[in-house]
């Protein structure tokens, strides 16, 4: 990371740069270059001694800053925003904004901006990956290697797995991410089946992905991957219930957020059987917890929170991030705002 922060603070250093009129923004925690660079040009950015910074540190932070730069790591919730009474701006360098009160944001004329677009296609490479490791066993087979317990001749019956080309796929959400790994699915012949909370019959018939109710698309699908955002209404959407729906031979999959999924039900589909096995990127809490029970278990491929980790992507994020900002605080309409209605009603700061 520091590879390519060539020209910024160390992170352990509280920074501030003297420059003028500029906006003054906090920038949560170190981003990518050009990013950076772009963010110290325009704006005056001042940098947290914490990394990742404690709530105390933010809240005297944000008192006189225009703008907050921030990570999903930094909970932006109605304290934080009631402390800066200078705040127009909180540009995210994620796609998902559920680490951020956008209510009360939205209610003050504060602008909430994202990096959707841009991440795309690297997060559906990982959810790809996911599904074939978990279901051809391939983190398994690395760790029974390097344990040292290849030792028999070749078996007929030996480290099975589920095939992925000709089996049917199941998406949960079908937004970008969700068609871009419908897309990659063709090679493999799926039969394709999604579900997401407003049916899109363009993109449907484009992608030849059947509109299915997430009941029946549980009990159909031998593989199913998930990208919807966190809100009240997903949280533990994939709970027991839902669990005991699905195959006994399916894989379940998740890039989205770690509290889609009830993480103690899936423990025990995958301990008892009622899945063959899971793929996750995201836990109910992350870092997960050394005495998580998921840990133990053998049918399941862990990556921590990489889904967009590519250098491209994670510069381009970092820039797409700077630039919101940079756009929001000089009054224009930034590329990616999560909350429009705020524009023409944004809140007036002296
Ligand atoms: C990653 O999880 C993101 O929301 O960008």
């Amino acid at each position: 990371m520091q590879k390519f922060f060539k020209h910024g603070p160390k992170s352990n250093n509280m920074v501030k740069w003297s420059s003028g009129g500029m906006d003054k923004v906090l920038l949560t925690r170190p981003i990518l270059e050009p990013g950076y660079s772009i963010l110290r040009e325009k704006l005056d950015v001042v940098m947290p001694k914490g990394d990742p910074p404690s709530k105390e540190e933010l809240l005297e932070l944000v008192k006189d800053v225009r703008g907050i730069l921030c990570h999903l790591t930094e909970r932006i919730d109605r304290e934080i925003i009631e402390n800066a009474p200078n705040l127009k701006a909180i540009s995210t360098v994620s796609v998902g904004v559920d680490h951020i009160d956008v209510a009360e944001a939205t209610k003050r004329g504060i602008i909430v901006t994202h990096t959707p677009e841009v991440l795309t296609e690297t997060t559906a490479d990982l959810a790809w990956a996911l599904i074939m490791a978990t279901a051809r066993r391939v983190a398994e087979a690395d760790r029974f290697i390097r344990k040292r317990m290849w030792k028999g001749p070749w078996r007929i019956d030996f480290m099975l797995g589920h095939d992925v080309y000709g089996a049917t796929l199941g998406i949960i959400g079908l937004g970008r991410i969700g068609q871009a790994v419908v897309r990659r699915a063709r090679g493999f012949r799926m039969k394709i089946l999604y579900y997401d909370i407003v049916r899109r019959e363009t993109i449907e018939r484009e992608l030849n992905a059947e509109y299915t109710p997430l009941e029946e698309l549980l009990k159909k699908s031998d593989i199913i991957t998930i990208h919807v955002p966190l809100t009240p209404e997903t949280f533990h959407l994939i709970d027991e219930e839902k669990l005991k729906k699905m195959k006994n031979t399916s894989i379940l999959v998740n890039t989205s957020r770690g509290k889609v999924v009830d993480g103690k039900a899936l423990y025990k589909a995958l301990r008892e059987g009622w899945i063959a096995g899971a793929g996750l990127d995201v836990f109910e809490e992350e870092p997960i917890p050394d005495d998580d029970p998921l840990l133990e278990l053998e049918n399941i491929v862990l990556t921590p929170h990489i889904a967009s980790a590519s250098y491209a992507t994670r510069r381009k994020m970092s820039e797409v991030a700077a630039l919101n900002l940079i756009e929001a605080l000089r009054g224009g309409t930034p590329m990616y705002v999560y909350n429009p209605e705020v524009i023409g009603k944004r809140r007036n700061c002296p």
